[in-house]
């Protein structure tokens, strides 16, 4: 039975990523920040850790957590937006300090704890997002949360190369998903997305190691 891992768990792409690997059979560990948010992962039939990314103590409560334990799958899906800024926005501390550290800070944390605990020929992912490619930016819209995700590529380009030959890492786009991130009026369903998720980082090879690629598999350039 595949283990799987899921950070960032309480809701959204997180939980759904938890419920549809329930649902094919896997062994999951998934983590939330709250009491609620756990008893949604317990329901599920996932053992649930508590994990603050932005909190040093709590990373290094939840590395203690998993001693032993070997996952086939990781996913980082935990993340904040942060500011709905249009333009040039300077962005206060607070946001600055919230955002970077949901978003970078805690993969960096992170990271190195699971690089510990993959089985062989694992699949890591990070959720990403096409906003933080450069190559493909058409607009400066929420440009603190672009350049966190842009900062996360390349903190998961530099894991893939540490890892390169023991696992799969990546960051993959959901799609503009309708979650409270991704609001009402976004593109895709939450189980289509983590659907294509799963399928996409099922099919992934070593050659794709260190690759962006979007929820259907196809490629975006960093
Ligand atoms: N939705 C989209 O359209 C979209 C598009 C591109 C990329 N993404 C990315 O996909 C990922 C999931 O997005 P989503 O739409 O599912 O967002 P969401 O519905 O807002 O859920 C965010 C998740 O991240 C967790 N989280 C936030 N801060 C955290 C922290 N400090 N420590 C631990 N967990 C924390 C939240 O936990 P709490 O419940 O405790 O707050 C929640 O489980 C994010 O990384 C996001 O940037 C989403």
């Amino acid at each position: 039975m595949a283990h799987v891992l899921v950070i960032g768990a309480s809701r959204g792409i997180g939980l759904e990523l938890v419920r549809q690997c329930r649902a094919a059979g896997a062994q999951v560990t998934a983590t939330a920040r709250d009491d609620a948010g756990a008893a949604r992962l317990a329901e599920l039939g996932a053992a649930a850790l508590t994990l603050d990314v932005t909190e040093a103590a709590s990373c290094a409560g939840f590395a203690w957590a998993i001693d032993g334990e070997s996952f086939d799958e990781a996913w980082l899906a935990a993340g904040v937006y942060g500011p709905r800024t249009a333009g040039l926005d300077v962005p206060t501390q607070a946001d600055f300090d919230r955002v970077l550290h949901t978003n970078v800070l805690g993969a960096m944390r992170l990271l190195p704890v699971l690089a510990g605990h993959l089985a062989p020929g694992a699949r890591l992912a990070v959720l990403s997002s096409r906003m933080g490619s450069i190559g493909a930016r058409g607009s400066a819209a929420g440009w603190l949360y672009r350049a966190s995700k842009a900062a996360l590529n390349s903190v998961l380009k530099d894991a893939s190369l540490a890892l390169a030959g023991r696992a799969v890492c990546v960051a993959l786009h959901p799609g503009w998903v309708r979650t409270d991130m991704g609001g009402a009026g976004a593109d895709l369903d939450v189980a289509a997305s983590v659907a294509d998720l799963r399928r996409t980082l099922a099919a992934l090879t070593p050659a794709d190691n260190g690759g962006f690629f979007n929820h259907d598999g196809m490629p975006i350039p960093w």
